[in-house]
């Protein structure tokens, strides 16, 4: 049986259409999913929205509409972004689905009954925009010490979650486990504050009504957004689906789950492995990693474990936490009017364009500023440049000088190319598993690289004119080989391009049957011929326009 992989991206607020850094989170973990895949891992890759919370009541309020209207309007803004952006995700959940609600009663009840939820006053401040109390010792000004806007003064009977109980088990996880916070700097940052204190966290809302209803409660009091909405890694496992129940996925809104992927023999989720939702669950969980921004790293590092340990479940694997993309320096936002709609960019440079370009322009973990320049010379140079010309040239000199047959390799000796190909798979590994996506790719380039210097040094427009034959053979027969090795390393982060790669190989078995194990140097089909380029595998962008 093969291992179980479960990556998770955090769910989005629906007050707001997706920009940019939205899709930084979801590309990186589709990259992330589609490269287990590759790996032969069993994925299960879950995202959704975040649909409850004043954030959105309000939202819902300014723009006349309910709560569940803007929630099932906006929710469609994201579903499309992710059909465009060739999001592999297995599963979509909404907070206001019934699966979930079911989930998050029983977890509430469990943790109450264990008498790790009590009744309590709460003074102090609450960020709106964050979603998040503020402990009054950070705030200046009735500032959110983290975003920077007005707080509210809350002052509230309600529940509270006995935090504080676990702050030892989870330091005592967090130095068991050094890879649970990555990166490293981060994980630093969160030991600090729980050296500094746990306090119990206060989880229901008395003064609106728009989220799950306390289970014990007979005040109309509701469950703290955050508290609710991390409970959707369980549920979107099956945690509480029952064993007459449909698996999750049938409940939901899984019509934007991608269909090249849509393997029923490697679904996690086919209907004789999912009829018992406990089952399902206990293979799944725990996540094996939690994606999302460093805005919101306390939440899955501090009060998620700590719930998860209160309710008896394990902790996730991993938590990775990217940096933020700004423009011109500045935090992107609506209201600020500079956030960068992502389909502006896709129209500009294509949806691998844009992928490649949000994964290799910024180490993922660090900031990065936007720019439409760096944008449109990275995409240029690398995609156009190095890959886009590699292929065409090698594929017209195998039609020039071989009619198109795949050439066999005649030549044993020095292979610098064969020598590199194989150096990089286990490094381009590596780094895909630390999630340092930008190494990975660099190591490909570097593949790609020296494989334009391996043209340009054999010149085969000369071996061919001095009739070597077996040279020119071997040559190209090389240049093949690395492209098909390029090609499977890609596919995870330009999937499209990849594609139209692959159907210049002429290689009969389709790219998404390929596996990581595929790898292996001279496995390029030898009866085969490559079919010519028409167009360019990927047509030079404009540079000022
Ligand atoms: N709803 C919560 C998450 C709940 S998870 C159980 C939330 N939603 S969000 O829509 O505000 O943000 C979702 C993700 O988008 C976060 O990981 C956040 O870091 C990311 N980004 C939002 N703006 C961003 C940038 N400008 N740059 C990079 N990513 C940022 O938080």
């Amino acid at each position: 049986m093969s291992k179980k992989f479960y990556i998770t991206t955090p769910l989005y607020y629906v007050n707001d259409v997706p920009h940019i850094g939205h899709s930084y989170t979801t590309v990186a973990a589709d990259v992330l999913a589609r490269y287990k895949r590759l790996a032969g891992e069993d994925v299960f890759f879950l995202t959704g929205t975040d649909e409850h919370g004043q954030k959105i009541e309000r939202a819902a309020k300014e723009r006349n509409e309910t709560p569940k209207q803007l929630a099932d309007r906006v929710v469609e803004n994201f579903k499309g972004l992710w059909t465009r952006l060739n999001i592999s995700n297995d599963d979509f959940i909404r907070t206001t689905e019934e699966r979930h609600k079911k989930a998050v009663t029983a977890f509430f009840l469990k943790l109450y009954e264990k008498g790790d939820i009590y009744r309590g006053k709460y003074e102090g401040w609450y960020c709106i925009p964050c979603e998040t109390y503020c402990p009054e010792g950070q705030v200046e000004d009735q500032k959110c010490p983290s975003c920077g806007r007005q707080l509210e003064w809350l002052e509230e009977d309600g529940y509270f979650f006995r935090m504080s109980a676990y702050e030892s088990e989870l330091l005592d996880y967090l130095n068991k486990n050094p890879e649970f916070i990555m990166p490293e700097n981060r994980r630093q940052e969160i030991i600090n504050i729980i050296k500094g204190g746990l306090k119990d966290l206060n989880i229901s809302r008395a003064t609106f009504d728009w989220g799950i209803p306390v289970p014990v409660s007979d005040k109309n009091e509701i469950i703290y957004v955050w508290f609710e909405a991390l409970i959707n890694y369980i549920t979107a496992a099956g945690y509480m689906e029952d064993e007459e129940e449909n698996p999750a996925p049938v409940s939901g809104g899984h019509e934007n789950i991608h269909p090249r992927i849509q393997n029923p023999e490697s679904r996690i989720q086919n209907p004789e492995s999912a009829s018992n939702g406990q089952k399902r669950f206990e293979k799944l969980w725990p996540a094996d990693v939690h994606i999302i921004g460093k805005d919101i790293l306390k939440f899955h590092t501090i009060i998620w474990p700590t719930m998860l340990i209160a309710a008896g479940l394990k902790l996730p694997k991993m938590v990775v936490a990217h940096g933020w993309w700004t423009v011109n320096g500045k935090k992107m936002s609506k209201s600020s009017g500079n956030a960068i709609d992502p389909d502006d960019i896709i129209t500009q440079v294509g949806v691998d364009g844009y992928r490649y370009f949000l994964l290799k322009a910024v180490p993922f973990g660090q900031d990065g500023d936007f720019s439409q320049e760096a944008l449109i010379r990275r995409v240029n140079s690398d995609l156009a440049n190095d890959l886009g010309n590699l292929v065409t040239r090698t594929i017209a000199m195998v039609i020039k000088y071989f009619d198109g047959k795949i050439p066999s390799a005649q030549k044993e000796g020095d292979n610098p190319l064969k020598d590199l190909a194989l150096q990089i798979v286990p490094i381009v590994d590596k780094a895909m598993c630390h999630l340092e996506f930008h190494n990975a790719l660099s190591s490909i380039w570097e593949l790609i690289g020296e494989c334009n210097r391996y043209v340009d040094k054999k010149a085969p427009w000369v071996l061919f004119k001095e009739g070597k034959t077996d040279e020119l053979s071997s040559v190209l027969y090389n240049l093949l080989e690395s492209i098909r090795f390029i090609t499977i390393l890609v596919s995870p982060f330009i999937p499209w391009i990849a594609e139209a790669i692959w159907t210049h190989l002429g290689i009969e078995r389709p790219l998404d049957e390929q596996m990581l194990s595929d790898l292996e140097w001279g496995r390029l089909q030898k009866d085969g011929r490559v079919i010519p380029t028409v167009q360019p595998i990927y047509a030079r962008i404009q540079e000022n326009g």
